[in-house]
């Protein structure tokens, strides 16, 4: 455990390069939230003070990655930037085939052409959006299997991102001859990017070997992942988060992977696998799709960029300050009696609004009535996840989304406490004057992924 004596902790780093935030006022917001139709998707990012709508390629690069851009070498085939990349993916995942891909749908995309197709059925924690997407536009089923503590927000589980394993056992017992792969997402994003335990991890794999079936881990936040496994599983607090992750991606035959995630990277991400065959039929979609299988879709850069975030991101004060964010924000919110999932994720805090919000019904979304709040209040950019996200059925009905959240993730390295402090404020701000919030129709809409898109207006 960390046995520094003091209570402030600080940034594991210093700043070389500055970015200004054009601070705005209300009036002008006003006017912006206007023009964007209530969208905080069409807003220009200029407009907005701190952006937490992703941690998704958001993050700042160290000196040593700017460095490492200078030595990307563009060769067509074989480029040495490819060999340092492949050699920092094995170093924590020592699959057989590593496949760079432009960012981690390309890898699902690759991947779901070679192993889904209709009658297939492919289970997970928790599917992300594009993960499912890419099972579905195959044919094949997408099926979400998180454990029971995964419901509550409330309780303080510490590996709520852990999947079921009865429904898991069940499924494979059932249908396996239709399983080809079982995933596991760690951290489980859609789930409040909460953690998944070695424990569970090795029980999944148990359950596999048992079905002759490969796992496969869609490892976007692996590092984040292992520090939670450090801190909160019985027996892990004297190991490396290296080591850690060694175990992790020893427990799983592939992995699907995002590298604007824990690449710390702004763009890439990678495919592997140790199947020959299988690595074979990626490799002929990658060409189709991404590029040669030294460069897959990347400059010989961003794969320096990469292998170097990849040394950066498992480092103990790195993780420790990380963390630290995510969970300082959410006490500064639990003790501001705003209603949050529980506990913090590591990238993100996630709001509750059916809570914060009782009076507005979910199909006036009171997620996006929030979310517009924390904006027009702070100029703060957070995330529906919601009955705007989720509610369109394939009918082209409207159903209520099994919870009402507005996510605030965090990128990486990018902003300080002080930042941090503000955004607690205006949350609570906003939260103090809930009964008041109305909540908003749409008013255009597109017939898929709305929420990207589609125009609101208040009620
Ligand atoms: N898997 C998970 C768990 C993710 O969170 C994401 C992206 C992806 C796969 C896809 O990776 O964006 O590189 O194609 N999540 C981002 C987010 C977009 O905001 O949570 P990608």
């Amino acid at each position: 455990m960390h046995s520094q004596p003091y209570r402030t902790l600080i940034e594991p780093f210093r700043i070389k390069s500055v970015e200004p935030i054009r601070l705005s006022t209300p009036e002008e917001r006003e006017v912006w939230l206007e023009q964007a139709g209530f969208n905080l998707f069409a807003l220009h990012a200029e407009q907005v003070i701190i952006d937490l709508l992703t941690d998704s390629g958001t993050g700042a690069m160290s000196a040593e990655q700017w460095a490492a851009l200078q030595r990307g070498d563009e060769s067509y085939a074989g480029s040495p930037s490819f060999h340092r990349f492949e050699q920092a993916v094995k170093d924590l995942f020592p699959f057989k085939h590593v496949i760079p891909t432009h960012q981690g749908r390309a890898a699902e995309k690759i991947l779901m052409s070679a192993i889904g197709g209709p009658g297939k059925v492919i289970p997970n924690n928790t599917h992300f959006d594009t993960t499912r997407a890419n099972i579905e536009h195959t044919g094949a089923r997408a099926v979400d299997l998180p454990g029971r503590q995964a419901m509550d927000p409330r309780s303080s589980h510490p590996f709520k991102g852990d999947m079921d394993i009865d429904a898991l056992a069940a499924i494979l017992r059932e249908e396996g001859q239709s399983v080809p792969a079982v995933f596991v997402t760690v951290t489980n994003n859609s789930g409040g990017g909460q953690p998944v335990s070695l424990e569970n991890l090795r029980r999944v794999r148990g359950l596999c070997d048992e079905h002759g079936i490969p796992l496969f881990l869609d490892g976007c936040r692996f590092a984040e992942n292992a520090w939670f496994i450090r801190k909160r599983e019985e027996g892990q607090q004297d190991r490396s988060v290296t080591e850690i992750v060694r175990e992790m991606g020893s427990l799983a035959d592939g992995m699907t992977m995002s590298a604007k995630k824990d690449g710390l990277a702004n763009i890439g991400g990678w495919l592997a696998m140790n199947d020959d065959d299988l690595a074979a039929d990626c490799k002929r979609m990658l060409i189709l799709t991404e590029g040669f299988p030294t460069y897959g879709g990347l400059a010989g850069r961003d794969l320096e960029a990469i292998a170097q975030g990849l040394t950066e991101v498992v480092q103990h004060d790195y993780l420790r300050y990380r963390v630290r964010s995510a969970e300082y924000l959410g006490e500064a919110l639990l003790a501001a009696g705003v209603p949050i999932v529980q506990p913090a994720g590591g990238h993100a805090v996630y709001l509750d609004a059916r809570e914060l919000l009782p009076h507005i019904p979910p199909l006036s979304y009171p997620g996006q009535a929030l979310a517009i709040e924390l904006y027009r209040e702070g100029g703060v950019r957070g995330c529906e996840i919601g009955t705007v996200m989720f509610g369109l059925q394939p009918d082209g009905k409207e159903a209520p989304a099994s919870q009402e959240l507005v996510r605030l993730a965090i990128p990486r390295r990018v902003y300080t406490q002080s930042h941090v402090d503000y955004v607690a404020e205006v949350v609570q701000r906003v939260a103090n004057r809930a009964t008041e919030m109305r909540g908003y129709r749409i008013v255009d809409s597109p017939p898929v992924l709305r929420h990207f898109t589609a125009r609101f207006a208040p009620l």
